[in-house]
């Protein structure tokens, strides 16, 4: 049978998180580090997955129904893009990655995607990157239970290289936007984490709670942020809507090679989740004060669902 050799990459965002559960804006781009999925379709209904990290191995129906029992853990993700996929023949094939687990740079959506291109490829059959995207962003609810938003999925599925991706997380359009050749992206690794029975589903939890008061965030204005009693509520809310602000501002200070605004307002996003939406912690601010003091570096935040994970920061390049 025919070897079919296929990889999607992690990503970083730049700015705009916790805004795409709620159909805001974000500006994330993929990374150099991809997930490659390796393997051949076989007779029978077993799928069988290898990982070169892992010496257990992940063996499920090709029909299979519940992905979240399944063990190793890894390969729940595996199986829940196989059922999005549905009526996919069987398969044997191996998993490797360059990309840090665990670290907020969507490891776990990489493997998605290129669960899903392996598919598209090995059988042949049309599936839209979009649609692939949707159909990750699901498997991740399935496979994790963590209720994400798209951003990691559609960026992974449709990232250009050295492109940041503008993301309109309602109607899911977006447009790829050139990294300005003097502006460094730099990765900093703070500490392994996992969005598995973090916060994160309590912040998602409280922007529902907002929007039962005041309507979508996405359009919300100041005054209706103000309008909010609950102090927890209102604080959440005011990240939301300043960082969909600064996801269109950071846009166009990228379009003007405005290093120094963009630098600014990673610094200002930061704050905000940091303050308002309490999804950093002592060690990602000391990380992010740390780059910040190093020579040419012009903005640091947070990058990603938080608690943990990476700090990304924007350098001039000299
Ligand atoms: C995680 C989720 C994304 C997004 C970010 C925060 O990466 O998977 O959908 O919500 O956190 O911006």
């Amino acid at each position: 049978m025919t070897v079919v050799r296929v990889s999607a990459p992690g990503r970083v965002n730049l700015i705009g998180d916790h805004t795409d559960y709620t159909g805001g804006y974000v500006l994330p781009m993929i990374l150099g580090q991809r997930t490659v999925v390796e393997g051949e379709l076989v007779p029978g209904d077993t799928i069988t997955i290898q990982s070169a990290d892992d010496p257990d191995i992940a063996v499920f129906p090709n029909d299979v129904t519940n992905p979240a029992r399944l063990n190793p853990a890894w390969g729940r993700y595996v199986a829940a893009m196989v059922r999005e996929a549905g009526a996919v023949p069987a398969f044997r094939a191996r998993v490797s990655t360059d990309l840090p687990i665990g670290s907020g740079l969507s490891s776990s959506a990489a493997l998605e995607i290129a669960v899903g291109r392996f598919i598209r490829e090995s059988t042949g059959r049309e599936w839209d990157d979009v649609s692939m995207a949707e159909a990750a962003r699901r498997a991740e609810h399935a496979a994790s239970g963590v209720p994400c938003g798209i951003m990691d999925q559609l960026c992974i599925a449709v990232g250009r290289p050295d492109h940041a991706t503008f993301i309109d997380c309602r109607d899911l359009s977006f447009r790829h936007v050139a990294i300005p050749e003097t502006m460094e992206v730099m990765v900093r690794f703070v500490a392994r984490r996992t969005l598995v029975g973090s916060e994160y589903a309590d912040r998602v939890a409280d922007c529902r709670a907002i929007e039962a008061l005041i309507g979508p965030l996405r359009d919300a204005d100041p005054a209706a942020v103000d309008s909010i009693a609950d102090e927890r509520l209102r604080r959440r809310a005011r990240h939301v809507v300043s960082e969909n602000l600064r996801v269109l501002a950071s846009l166009d200070a990228l379009y003007d090679g405005d290093l120094a605004a963009f630098g600014r307002l990673m610094v200002d996003s930061h704050r905000s989740l940091a303050r308002d939406y309490e999804t950093s912690n002592p060690r990602m601010d000391a990380a992010v004060e740390e780059v910040m003091n190093e020579r040419g570096v012009l903005g640091a935040r947070m990058t990603g669902g938080g608690f943990g994970g990476c700090v990304v920061a924007i350098r001039r390049r000299t």
